[in-house]
């Protein structure tokens, strides 16, 4: 089918007549899919998207009071320029980083579309700064984090990261890998809930990582897409805090998307931090030109709803009681598909949103022909789509296979 749509493509000729057919997203395939599916008890723990007790995705109560409020505040749509919203962006920055190096002027941020859009902007700004740098990313890692590095122009390097079998991740090889990387190359790290493992890196390692990055040069591009779904704010901020403590420059790319539960609305935010004052300056007028040739302007919406919430004491502490909630749901998971069976046990010390199943790519499919039970093909569940009430019937169909 797809080969003939080629085959007409061509025969029609026209401009786009070179262009490959693509792949469909395999884990934004799965909504779809999963859609799809009638089946009663199906289960999904497909996309990365928090899920309460009964299984829906609801607007956080304090989303939708700062919704209320800026619906009777908003005066005007203007243009607010391509860094976007700045309160919102220095109101994050205390969360993410503490007031005192938000302060830090060497340390410069603006608004992005997601943190796809932070991903892509800094990846921007490194192929003008570093054009030749390699990346140098885990496996496995969040499938879109290689093609937002490539699509900029830079190259891609892989280290070893987690082993799968052995259910932890294997920091010596990750070390030894790094070994090869070269002075201004970059180190992509995910702040904290790895995705797709959930498997933390511990506190020394991050200390030992920090040292790696200072002796070697290398420079941290730090993934925070999960704050407060680990350990809570301030302890998932920990070894991004102490990445920037330690080395003069780093990048971080900031989703709000999970914790303010923003998804579609698409809210981000970049900081780079730079070795001088100067240099910040230069970087924030470079990362501005940058954005505004991709996307002019970020869209303000769910940016104006999370600086309404974090200017506001009582929206922001209904906030983070929502998002206890949501850790306190997951972790809970976490705890009862842990204790069904010994292979599964790592998963109750991990964290984050995310634990990938020792599973080939045929269980997977078998998972979700005879089961209806969907994940993406790495065996990746999505532990907010567990239930107590499904859990037992997953656990029973994962057994043959662990
Ligand atoms: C995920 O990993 O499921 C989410 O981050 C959604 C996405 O865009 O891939």
């Amino acid at each position: 089918m797809k080969l003939n749509l080629h085959a007409e493509a061509t025969r029609l000729g026209g401009i786009f007549d070179m262009l490959a057919l693509q792949p469909e997203d395999a884990l934004l395939g799965l909504i779809g899919r999963f859609r799809a599916d009638r089946r009663l008890g199906k289960i999904d723990l497909g996309v990365g998207v928090y899920k309460t007790e009964t299984g829906s995705t609801p607007v956080m109560r304090a989303v939708k009071a700062a919704e209320d409020l800026l619906l009777a505040q908003q005066e005007s749509k203007s243009y607010l320029g391509a860094e976007g919203d700045q309160i919102f962006t220095d109101r994050l920055a205390t969360i993410a980083f503490g007031s005192e190096m938000a302060a830090c002027d060497r340390l410069t941020g603006v608004q992005a579309p997601g943190g796809t859009g932070a991903l892509r902007l800094g990846a921007e700004l490194l192929k003008a700064a570093r054009p030749h740098a390699s990346v140098w990313m885990g496996t496995p890692t969040w499938p879109n984090h290689a093609p937002i590095f490539t699509a900029a122009g830079l190259s891609v390097r892989k280290h070893r990261f987690y082993d799968v079998a052995r259910g932890k991740v294997d920091f010596e090889a990750m070390y030894t890998d790094l070994a090869d990387a070269s002075a201004g190359d970059i180190i992509l790290l995910h702040g904290c809930c790895h995705n797709p493992t959930g498997a933390p890196l511990t506190s020394a390692e991050w200390r030992t990582l920090t040292e790696l990055c200072e002796e070697r040069g290398l420079v941290p591009f730090i993934d925070l897409a999960y704050q407060g779904l680990g350990d809570g704010l301030e302890a998932d901020a920990a070894a991004t805090r102490h990445l920037l403590a330690g080395l003069p420059s780093a990048l971080v790319a900031y989703s709000c998307d999970k914790n303010f539960g923003l998804y579609r609305d698409r809210v981000g935010a970049l900081w780079v931090q730079a070795a001088t004052v100067p240099q910040a300056q230069i970087v924030r007028g470079n990362i501005l030109a940058r954005a505004r040739a991709m996307w002019s302007m970020p869209p303000d919406h769910g940016a104006a709803i999370v600086r309404l919430i974090l200017q506001h004491g009582e929206l922001h502490a209904l906030w983070s009681a929502e998002l206890d909630g949501m850790r306190f749901r997951i972790n809970a998971m976490r705890e009862l598909i842990a204790a069904y069976h010994p292979r599964l046990h790592g998963v109750g010390q991990q964290r984050g949103m995310f634990a990938m199943l020792p599973l080939a790519a045929h269980q997977v499919t078998a998972l979700r022909d005879e089961h209806a039970i969907y994940m993406p093909t790495n065996g990746r569940i999505n532990i907010a789509g567990l239930t107590v009430e499904n859990i037992p019937r997953l656990a029973a169909a994962l057994t043959p296979y662990l």
